[in-house]
């Protein structure tokens, strides 16, 4: 691994759901870019990501957070407030999916969902916005989905959350944009990028609809249904989120950033 060119040096950013897949990918990269990176998940600890972030150069320490508890945020600022006297980068990240027929969907599944993916995001933004406002600015990332954007079937709450996500952020762009507060506010959608989340959409081993490993359902179907013919890499979804993150970005807020290989225009 490189030793990054400190494209977010000095800054002080927290990621949720940095456990595992996108998050940990995301909080490695701003470490190794050279922010104090916060990360955080429902753990008490993230197996190795320190190690991982430490090796990449980069300064970090890690808080348990379950991004549905409101105190679990006012705790978790409080600590930044204390400990960095900033927030300059917050990335919404933490997400679940989960799959069946409208008809068979419980509330309880839906109601949880939208917990984690939407009030989760709010809650984030909310807890998180004054902190960066009382020191001059930043740049929130929420990560909603291809999801968000065009539908699919038998994923109407992940979509219909994801949607939330995506509108959500636009709003409080302009919000953040009429107070001068030098907070941007964007979405990013990732396509299909394989990581443990798709072990609730379509299952852990083999895909009951096509009788397959996992793995080879996923290549079968962006093999086929992906422009670019394959599903995405963490390090892809990884280096639109610094790419938001850092100043390199500065005239950009409320967008949705693709990154998905065509998937969500084919
Ligand atoms: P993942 O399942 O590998 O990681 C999700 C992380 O969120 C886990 O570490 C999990 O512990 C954490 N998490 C779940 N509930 C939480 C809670 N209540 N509080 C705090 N942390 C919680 O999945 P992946 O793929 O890395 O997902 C990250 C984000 O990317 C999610 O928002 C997901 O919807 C989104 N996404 C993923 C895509 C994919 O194909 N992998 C495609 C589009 C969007």
């Amino acid at each position: 691994m490189d030793d990054g060119t400190g494209r977010v040096a000095g800054m002080v950013a927290c990621v949720t759901g940095a456990a595992r897949g996108i998050g940990r990918a995301a909080a490695t990269l701003l470490a190794r870019e050279g922010a104090t990176v916060i990360a955080t998940d429902l753990g008490s600890n993230a197996d190795g990501l320190l190690e991982d972030m430490a090796k990449s150069g980069g300064s970090a320490s890690y808080h348990r957070l379950d991004v549905t508890l409101e105190g679990d945020w006012q705790d978790l600022v409080q600590t930044i407030a204390r400990d960095f006297g900033r927030l300059d980068i917050l990335v919404n990240n933490a997400g679940i999916g989960l799959s069946s027929p409208v008809t068979e969907m419980t509330l309880d599944a839906w109601k949880t969902q939208m917990s984690v993916n939407v009030d989760g995001t709010f809650l984030g933004v909310k807890h998180c916005l004054p902190l960066m406002r009382a020191t001059g600015g930043g740049s929130i990332i929420n990560v909603s989905s291809i999801a968000g954007i065009k539908a699919s079937p038998n994923v109407s709450g992940y979509c219909a959350s994801k949607a939330a996500v995506r509108y959500f952020t636009k709003s409080v762009a302009l919000e953040c944009a009429a107070m001068k507060d030098g907070v941007r506010v964007n979405s990013i959608h990732p396509g299909v990028v394989e990581t443990a989340i798709w072990d609730t959409l379509i299952g852990t081993d083999v895909h009951p609809a096509s009788n397959r490993p996992r793995s080879s359902t996923i290549q079968q179907f962006t093999a086929q249904a992906v422009p670019l013919g394959r599903a995405g890499r963490l390090d892809e979804i990884a280096s639109g989120i610094l790419w938001l993150a850092s100043g390199e970005s500065s005239y950009v807020t409320g967008t949705e950033l693709v990154i998905d290989g065509g998937r969500s225009i084919a």
